[in-house]
């Protein structure tokens, strides 16, 4: 079973990615999640795409892009010169989905579909096999250290029945409010892209980032 903490750089601190990139690479972190806002479809504002470019630097890890914005079409371009390797538009802004998926691979990176808590995973049903990446947000796009919203397991459950049924390829992402006592759950739902923030940048990174490590051999390990 192959399953991948993703750290989100939104927790970190920005006088530190220069150490905190050394720690991924130390800890051979394959994916770095980067959520992407634009103060208009979330009320917050990240990062820009010169930073993700000089990041790129850093690292060969996977820059997985979270795009919290209005017009996501409009930044895709850039972003894949910037580096990017993987983009996550969310279903709700999506005025012509089924469009903005094939514009996304058009690029040759891999294209992700995010839902918020309250959107049914019924609007995906005709682009399943289009998908590399499924992202479950288990909060309210926007902010790090919000709680995890409980009836996001169920979405996953579902979502991972609908996977194995239709045979499809896309991984499952979970995105908010995953800590040491609930990474268990995401997991045995049917999330393999964990996405990590808050819990993982307070205090130590490298120590953190073993914490769920070990979280997950255990959990991988446990019949
Ligand atoms: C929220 C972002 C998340 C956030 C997760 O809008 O999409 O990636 O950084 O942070 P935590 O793990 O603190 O909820
Ligand atoms: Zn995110």
């Amino acid at each position: 079973m192959d399953i991948i903490i993703s750290p989100s750089l939104l927790s970190a601190n920005v006088c530190n990615y220069a150490e905190d990139f050394g720690v991924f690479n130390q800890k051979d972190i394959k994916s770095i999640h980067i959520d992407l806002m634009d103060g208009h479809y979330v009320p917050n504002i990240s990062f820009g795409l010169d930073q993700i470019a000089s990041l790129r630097k850093l690292t060969d890890a996977e820059f997985d892009v979270h795009l919290m914005v209005t017009d996501p079409d409009k930044f895709v371009e850039t972003l894949v010169e910037a580096g990017t390797n993987s983009i996550t538009i969310h279903a709700e802004v999506a005025t012509h989905l089924y469009k903005s998926i094939h514009y996304l691979k058009s690029f040759g990176i891999k294209a992700g579909v995010a839902i918020n808590p309250a959107t049914s995973l019924q609007c995906l049903e005709y682009v399943y096999p289009l998908l590399n990446r499924v992202l479950i947000m288990s909060v309210e796009p926007g902010f790090g250290g919000q709680a995890f919203v409980p009836f996001a397991l169920e979405k996953i459950k579902q979502l991972n029945k609908i996977k194995e049924d239709g045979n499809y390829d896309f991984t499952i992402q979970v995105d908010g409010g995953i800590n040491i006592d609930n990474i268990e759950d995401v997991i045995k739902c049917g999330a393999r892209d964990i996405v990590i923030g808050s819990s993982l940048f307070k205090q130590d990174l490298s120590e953190n980032i073993d914490l769920f490590n070990n979280k997950i051999n255990e959990i991988i390990n446990t019949p």
